[in-house]
């Protein structure tokens, strides 16, 4: 290898290729070990809480990177209760003291710009309106996306054409406030059937204007808003997720391979700076089964960073990166459970155990930041 002497190489070879340092464009990333993007409800009246700069803090490591939960792009956005949002000034106020706080300890943090769609209710909505969607379709499945929590959707308001062009832009403006709030960039949140994924699978697109019917039109509204917030904040800021395979929140796709791969190759046309996919062994957010297909293809077909999740632990972590596989890994649930993952993995420590029960509560401290760190650093 050029530029590397044998014993430098020799050294890198006992690194576990999670702990590698990996350089995302102008982000020096001290290791792959990636917090993903998860909601916890705990931002009250969608705004982010001073609760979140321990949450947050405690999960960063120098040169860490760290995804924000899902932050509403606009009134409508919202799905949930105390999710935080990122289209006013006082919650843009309230994400600074978050976003200095992992600074300090030299993380990096993309905030997650998010639009639930239809996966929401009247009563999150301005005027108790119906949520927004491609569709006029409801949700059928009766329960959340944990696949625990019951639901019940209500029907949609199919957006018109012109309206379309308006949410795109605030997806914009949101990315301009997110950089205003401190973030080192966003995620466009494309995944797990909310609005943009209603967009692009064909299960749930029915529309017969330039944004429903082909491949090509299902995907302009998502390729909009990339280009949008590409344009606004500079592609090597952007990254997207995506689960072509998953049908959360009754989101399919009859043709997934397809549909992902057109997006990894239309990506590469703005040059954003990661995808993240969402594994299709992932049946729920939390159960994973066994199945033929894999990301492989999507992976080589984007030209770069590529950020896999669903389901990984410290040996497969290790494994999909060393074989390429993937660059990055985020981890979800066990980072939730254990602030210091990357020094745990380091020291192939045991892990603390995830408590389910207290995922989705609102507590500023239970099930959020209480879970101990290793004694030996302590
Ligand atoms: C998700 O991406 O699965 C997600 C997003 C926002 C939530 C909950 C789950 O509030």
């Amino acid at each position: 290898m050029a530029g590397i002497s044998m014993s430098a190489q020799e050294n890198l070879d006992l690194i576990p290729a999670l702990l590698a340092p990996y350089k995302m464009a102008s982000f020096s990333l001290s290791h792959r070990i990636v917090l993903a993007p998860m909601s916890r409800l705990r931002s009250y009246n969608f705004v982010a809480q001073p609760h979140a700069v321990l949450y947050y803090s405690q999960r960063t490591t120098q040169g860490g990177f760290l995804i924000g939960e899902a932050s509403g792009v606009s009134a409508t956005a919202q799905g949930y209760p105390n999710t935080p949002g990122v289209w006013t000034k006082e919650q843009v106020e309230a994400w600074k003291p978050v976003v200095d706080a992992v600074h300090k300890k030299g993380g990096i943090f993309f905030c997650q710009l998010w639009h639930a769609g239809r996966a929401s209710d009247n009563c999150f909505q301005p005027d108790g309106q119906p949520p927004i969607s491609c569709t006029d379709k409801p949700i059928r499945a009766k329960t959340h996306i944990d696949g625990v929590t019951e639901a019940s959707f209500p029907a949609p308001r199919k957006l018109t054409t012109r309206e379309i062009t308006r949410v795109v832009d605030d997806f914009r403006k949101a990315a301009r406030n997110a950089m205003e709030a401190g973030f080192d960039g966003v995620e466009i949140h494309g995944a797990n059937g909310y609005l943009i994924d209603q967009f692009l699978k064909d299960q749930v697109n029915d529309r017969t204007d330039e944004y429903g019917g082909s491949l090509e039109n299902r995907c302009r509204f998502p390729l909009q808003i990339v280009e949008a917030v590409a344009d606004e904040i500079g592609a090597d800021r952007v990254g997207i997720r995506l689960s072509p395979f998953a049908d959360y929140n009754d989101c399919a796709d009859s043709n997934p391979e397809a549909l992902g791969l057109y997006m990894a190759r239309s990506l590469n046309k703005y040059g954003v700076l990661y995808c993240h996919m969402i594994e299709p062994r992932m049946i729920t957010q939390f159960d994973s089964r066994k199945t033929e297909d894999g990301l492989l293809r999507m992976r080589k077909a984007f030209e770069g960073t590529f950020i896999v999740a669903g389901g990984y632990g410290r040996k497969d972590g290790n494994e999909v990166v060393g074989s390429g596989g993937a660059d990055l890994v985020a981890f979800g649930r066990l980072f939730l459970a254990n602030p210091d993952l990357p020094r745990r993995f380091e020291l192939n420590a045991a892990l603390n155990e995830y408590d389910r029960n207290t995922f989705y509560t609102h507590d500023p401290v239970v099930g959020y930041t209480d879970y101990p760190f290793l004694e030996t650093d302590n």
